[in-house]
């Protein structure tokens, strides 16, 4: 990078945005220096927060004409580095996007600002009765713009969707200033490429979203919650693809292992149910919909397909108070789980039939190499959140031979069918493993596809793709 281009570029920047928009303070820097990823940090030159499509598009052209990198950042939750400024520059905070523009019950669809938190977009179309569903675990704190930047999940994912398909129509800025849209505010679109789901899940590596056009539906007016112990974590893993077999669907169909739920009580300070300690792992299964008689119908089909899977007794929560309170308490672990100990969270995905073979081979994994792990996650999509917990494991284990154990926790999720990321993304910790997922020459159409948005790569350098860029 050459210095002195990138001194002009600042100049530049400085001359079209306000002391509060563009910020150098220290302290500005490194809160904007780290996501939720391990503890990892890296600073960025400058923070910028523009408030409008236009600061967005004098950002970002002034940036490429001057080769300077652009990290957007959403809420900064994420899990896979992706919003980490890995390369300096500009950190393009998309805080100031935090409007509700509009909410159109009558095509049920909301135009939304990506700077809004997820879980206050929710709250504000429940009150119009309208639903919209992609709830990851952070919902109270991440924002729409990194939901569909990491096509974020969620425990409702099993049955309503990933971000991805709630997504209708973008407005995006690409590395060179200009401001299109990604297509239509339909619920059908055969004109052309999917250029909207080629931006969901991008990492804000090809341009930054500026709106969102997203779907709703009514909101499901009831919802039963029931926490199901199994003394054998892979019978648990079993029990998952039956209840779809037995032709239900729920709406979250969540797995823990106890010590999961063990760090998490204490995390946060009280066992809200008395979970057992002999057991192996829980359940946590929703059912929702406008029916009451319906959804106790699907009750009594998962209840008897758990018979026959040496499932302990079924807690059934009784109030708003208690469905809060195992929310909580699922909703948690990660964070939870991050107080105990250094770790690295993958986040694997299988086909959901193959979960049991999945969660054996980790823990086989596990004692080959000698580390714990906990695991939890989307049992009902396949999705294995692994926590791999350091403990007092060397830096030469650490930092060496993890990598290898991680690769043949990955190598076996291929061979599953299945892949390295469900959710949360590639960003900058995955990076490394994707060619264990894809050969070069389908990174090498990927790559085009970066370069033909960026080719001056400055969008998000270094991210996603093994060795590419400067690091
Ligand atoms: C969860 C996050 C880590 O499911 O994806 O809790
Ligand atoms: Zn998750």
């Amino acid at each position: 990078m050459d210095e002195r281009t990138m001194e002009a570029g600042f100049s530049e920047l400085k001359k079209h945005l306000s002391n509060d928009t563009l910020l150098f303070q220290q302290e500005t820097l490194e809160y904007y220096s780290h996501d939720e990823t391990e503890d990892l940090r890296f600073l960025p030159q400058a923070v910028a927060k523009p408030a409008t499509v236009e600061e967005v598009s004098t950002i970002l052209r002034i940036c490429n004409e001057h080769r300077i990198p652009v990290t957007p950042m959403g809420a900064r939750t994420g899990l896979s580095g992706g919003a980490l400024p890995v390369c300096g520059g500009v950190a393009l905070s998309m805080e100031r996007f935090d409007k509700i523009l509009n909410i159109d019950t009558f095509n049920q669809q909301v135009l939304v600002e990506p700077g809004v938190i997820t879980q206050v977009l929710q709250e504000e179309v429940q009150k119009q009765g309208l639903y919209y569903a992609p709830d990851p675990a952070s919902r109270g704190s991440c924002f729409i713009g990194g939901n569909i930047a990491e096509n974020s999940g969620g425990p409702r994912a099993v049955k309503y969707g990933v971000t991805k398909d709630w997504v209708l129509n973008l407005e995006v800025v690409l590395p060179n200033g200009e401001v299109i849209w990604t297509g239509a505010n339909t619920l059908k679109n055969s004109t052309g490429y999917n250029m909207t789901q080629l931006i969901v899940g991008s990492e804000g590596t090809l341009g930054v979203v500026t709106k969102a056009v997203l779907k709703l539906i009514p909101y499901p007016k009831y919802n039963l919650l029931m926490l199901a112990p199994f003394t054998s974590a892979g019978k648990a893993c079993e029990a998952v693809s039956a209840i779809f077999r037995a032709g239900v669907t729920p709406s979250a169909l969540e797995f823990m292992e106890q010590d999961a739920i063990s760090i998490t009580s204490a995390f946060i300070g009280e066992r809200p149910f008395d979970f057992g300690d002999t057991y192996a792992a829980h359940l946590l299964i929703e059912v929702d919909g406008q029916d009451m008689d319906g959804l106790m119908k699907e009750c009594e089909v998962i209840t008897e397909v758990l018979e026959g899977y040496e499932c302990g007794e079924i807690l059934f929560a009784e109030s708003q108070s208690q469905k809060d309170k195992l929310w909580m308490l699922r909703r948690k672990v990660g964070e939870a789980v991050k107080t105990t100990s250094v770790y690295k969270e993958e986040d694997t995905v299988v086909p959901r039939y193959h979960l049991p073979e999945l969660l054996a081979g980790v823990k086989e994994i596990g004692k080959e190499f000698g580390f714990r792990s906990v695991c939890y996650g989307h049992a009902g999509d396949g999705n294995l959140h692994i926590n791999i917990l350091r403990d007092g494991l060397s830096d030469e284990f650490w930092n060496d031979k993890l990598k290898e154990a991680i690769t043949r926790i990955f190598l076996l999720t291929k061979k599953l069918g299945g892949t390295i990321s469900g959710e949360h993304g590639i960003g900058w910790v995955q990076k490394e493993y994707m060619s264990l997922i894809f050969k070069d020459s389908e990174l090498d159409l990927m790559r085009g596809i970066k370069s033909l948005f960026d080719p001056n790569d400055i969008l998000n350098p270094s991210k996603m793709f093994p060795k590419m860029g400067k690091l």
